[in-house]
């Protein structure tokens, strides 16, 4: 775009010179050159304006505040009321739920997201969150490096690598993680020992990557998934540690008794699962349970009833149960802590 250049001195000025002859290019920054300042020109504006140098540079353009701006302007017009508002960043891959009446626009909504968001590399459509290994179905949409759904995120401090595409991961459930950690400092103190934990649903391990590194408090840790392609990530972020790929409910007769804290994520079917994840746990002393399970908020004390009915042979301590979060209008996503003992 063609600016003239004037002394920095006298910028306003010339700005408001051409402003009033209508030359400006309306929305443009100007260059810093030093001792001249570059101010854009529009195309009514003359091949010479005396005294100064006209001079061919980039535009500078402000930047979109939204990715939507960066649209054809007609395009986002005839749709206005249905591109997405909103999208998922894990690390540098952008998920986004794209309406049925525009995914012909599938590649515009991708390259638009790509140049908004410079930390991104690759746009993916989510098609929803599909089968029992509850993996999103991705469609790449845009990309400008590896095109895979591979990488890496940093949660509470802690680096480690997921892949939204082949094993389930939300950020949303960083805080519950960090409540996990407290759970098992004061499991340490109250045995006074360390703990071993057992997560036979680690998936990439997220629960499991803080306290590998708490070796104040933690003995050994046990991870396990259903989902083979977690298990390649859960690897790969516990080195060293004790990883399976088998199914949860068979879990206790690969490792018996071996935990003191036993993580249980597997929201659906909680309290199912249960009776068959008892063997995990050391017999003779305190030990908890931590879950989480989606909830109807009407049937709240009977699943409280359910799942002491499951632990009826054991001597309950204490057993909590905290609708934290909304699921749907009558869902809720619970965490449950049962302290107890095992004879
Ligand atoms: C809600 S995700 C939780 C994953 C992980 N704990 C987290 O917080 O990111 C449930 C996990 O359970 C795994 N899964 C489902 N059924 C299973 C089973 N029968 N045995 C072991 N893992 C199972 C899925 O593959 C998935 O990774």
């Amino acid at each position: 775009m063609r600016h003239l250049s004037v002394p920095s001195k006298e910028t306003s000025l010339w700005r408001e010179k051409l402003a009033s002859n209508g030359w400006l290019a309306n929305g443009c920054g100007i260059h810093n050159l030093g001792e001249m300042r570059a101010i854009a020109l529009n195309d009514r504006a003359p091949l010479e304006i005396e005294p100064f140098e006209i001079i061919e540079l980039e535009a500078i353009r402000p930047t979109p505040k939204h990715w939507t701006e960066r649209l054809d302007a007609q395009l986002y017009k005839l749709h206005e009321s249905d591109w997405p508002m909103s999208h998922d960043q894990i690390g540098d891959v952008i998920v986004v739920k794209i309406p049925p009446q525009i995914t012909s626009f599938s590649k515009e909504i991708g390259n638009a997201l790509l140049e908004q968001h410079s930390n991104a590399r690759i746009i993916c459509a989510d098609n929803g969150v599909k089968g029992k290994f509850r993996v999103r179905d991705l469609t790449m949409i845009a990309c400008n490096g590896l095109a895979t759904t591979r990488t890496q995120v940093k949660e509470n401090g802690n680096q480690f690598w997921v892949d939204p595409g082949a094993a389930y991961y939300s950020p949303r459930l960083a805080n519950e993680r960090s409540t996990t950690i407290d759970c098992a400092a004061n499991l340490s103190s109250t045995l006074g020992r360390k703990i071993s934990v057992c997560d036979p649903y680690a998936g990439v391990g997220p629960a499991l990557v803080p306290l590998a590194k708490r070796g104040d408090i933690i003995e050994t840790i046990f991870g396990s998934d259903l989902n083979p392609k977690a298990v390649n990530l859960l690897e790969l972020n516990l080195p060293g540690h004790w990883t399976g790929c088998i199914d949860a409910r068979e879990l206790s007769s690969e490792l018996g008794e071996c935990c003191d804290l036993l993580l249980v994520n597997l929201p659906h079917d909680f309290i199912s699962h249960l009776p068959e994840l008892l063997g995990l746990l050391q017999r003779g002393h305190e030990v908890v349970i931590r879950g989480w399970a989606i909830l109807s908020l009407e049937s709240l004390d009977n699943a409280e009833i359910q799942i002491r009915d499951v632990l009826s042979t054991c001597e309950i301590i204490s057993l909590s149960l905290e609708p934290n979060r909304s699921y749907s209008p009558n869902d809720t996503y619970a965490c449950i802590e049962v302290h107890l003992v095992i004879e």
